[in-house]
Order: C-alpha cells, then sequence, then structure tokens
C-alpha cells in the first residue's frame, strides 16, 4: 500500500513493533532442545495480548501461528515438535495484521554455537537487507535491491536463492510490486515515496533453488546446505527509511 496520512502511517508503526517484539522474544527463546512448537505458542500468545492476528494464518491458512524454518529449510516451516539441535540456523518470521493494517518481518538465528561460515552468512544477509533497505530510495528502481543484494552476498562467496522475494505490504499481507533478491536491468519498476514494502534477502552458503515439502509448505533448499534471512518493513522516502519493525 502506499501511506494515505498520519493516521495510517501510525497504525503501521503500531503493527511493526508487535511483529518486532515478537520476533525478539522468540529469537530470545531460541536454545537447543526447545521446539518449534513452543516459539509458535509464544508469538500466538503475544499476539493475542496485542489484539493482532497472524498473517499467514489468516492468509493463507497457514498451520501455525508464524513460520519457523530450521536446518535446510529456508522459509514458510510449519512450526513442529523436533527439538533444535545445537550448530544449526533457525528462521523465524513474523507478520501479523491488527486494525486492517499488516506488517512482516524475520530473522535467522543460531542455535547455540555455530561455526564461523553460519555466523558470517548471518552476518551477510542482515547487512545486505540493511544495505539495501537504505538504497530503496523513492525514485530509483526496484532493482537496485537486487543489484545491492547481489553485490553483498557475492562478496562474501554466498548465493542468493531465486524465487523468494520481499514485496509489498500494508493493506494485506503480499502486495504488488515483487521486490527481487537477484538484478533484473529490465525491471523498470520505480519506487515511491510513501510505499510500503518489505525486503528479504535469502542467502544461502550454495544453493540457488529450493523445493516444496511434501507438507505443502516447507521450502528447502534443493541441494541442502543452510540458509539465511533478514526481513523487515518499511516506508519509501526520499531520504532514510521509516522502518516499523525495527
Ligand atoms: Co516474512
Ligand atoms: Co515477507
Amino acid at each position: 500500500m502506499t501511506i494515505d496520512g498520519p493516521e495510517q502511517l501510525e497504525k503501521l508503526k503500531i503493527i511493526g513493533a508487535i511483529c518486532r517484539d515478537i520476533l525478539a522474544a522468540m529469537g530470545a527463546a531460541v536454545r537447543p532442545g526447545i521446539t518449534p512448537r513452543e516459539l509458535d505458542e509464544m508469538g500466538g500468545k503475544m499476539l493475542e495480548e496485542a489484539g493482532a492476528r497472524s498473517a499467514p494464518m489468516l492468509a493463507y491458512e497457514f498451520p501455525g501461528f508464524t513460520c519457523i524454518s530450521v536446518g535446510d529449510a529456508v522459509a514458510h516451516g510449519i512450526p513442529g515438535d523436533i527439538p533444535l539441535i545445537e550448530g544449526d540456523l533457525i528462521n523465524i518470521d513474523v507478520s501479523a495484521e491488527k486494525d486492517g493494517v499488516f506488517a512482516d518481518t524475520g530473522a535467522s538465528f543460531p542455535i547455540g554455537k555455530i561455526s564461523p561460515r553460519l555466523q558470517k552468512l548471518l552476518d551477510t544477509t542482515k547487512a545486505a537487507q540493511r544495505k539495501a533497505m537504505f538504497a530503496a530510495r523513492a525514485g530509483q528502481r526496484v532493482n537496485v535491491v537486487g543489484k545491492t543484494v547481489q553485490k553483498e552476498a557475492y562478496k562474501h562467496g554466498f548465493q542468493i536463492i531465486e524465487g523468494l522475494n520481499g514485496h509489498g505490504v500494508g493493506g494485506w499481507i503480499h502486495e504488488e510490486p515483487t521486490v527481487p533478491n537477484t538484478y533484473n536491468p529490465s525491471d523498470r519498476t520505480v519506487l515511491h515515496e510513501g510505499q510500503v514494502l518489505t525486503i528479504e534477502p535469502f542467502l544461502t552458503t550454495g544453493s540457488r533453488h529450493y523445493v516444496e515439502d511434501e507438507d505443502g509448505w516447507t521450502l528447502r533448499l534443493s541441494e541442502g546446505g543452510h540458509g539465511a534471512q533478514f526481513e523487515h518493513t518499511f516506508v519509501v522516502t526520499n531520504g532514510v527509511p521509516i522502518v516499523v519493525t525495527e
């Protein structure tokens, strides 16, 4: 959506802060032995207390309040009962609605101690998200995002998953435009002031493709390895972005 005034911006900030707080609380609870379902129940309780509704449940009848993806699963994982194992990564994606306005945020977290290479993957993905978000000013093409993410990923020898993209958000969970994480020089879509977007790069240690699990939801790296994602919802301006989920 495009912000139509201060009242709507306030609503976006409120739901953005709710998603931020839930993601932070769930992330802080990540440790070896806890199950994704336990983390998700924590998120569900916080959503209820905040008077907000899970966007994946509302929009897609997703079987969880939040998406939790572990190991070679990179997105849309169903929170299940397998305890987390030390040394792996977990991705938590929280998106929700309140007063008709949606926000979407996500992050990957280490489970206990992880290898320096996986730590580098986390740091690089987070940096790519941030740099792309600050490059996404009004008047720029949307492909400035892919250009920025690619530069950051390739510099450190990581790959980018094709087909998982940022997106418009606000009036619904997924809106136009698509915000690709790879550079398409012929994409002439231009960003405009007040536009509400997410940027969510998915970087990996090798795979560029994913496959859908038999559960009909979980997206897994087709060649294995590890992936990481960081996501924020923000308002496009002529200068620095208004980030509502941090
Ligand atoms: Co998300
Ligand atoms: Co998203």
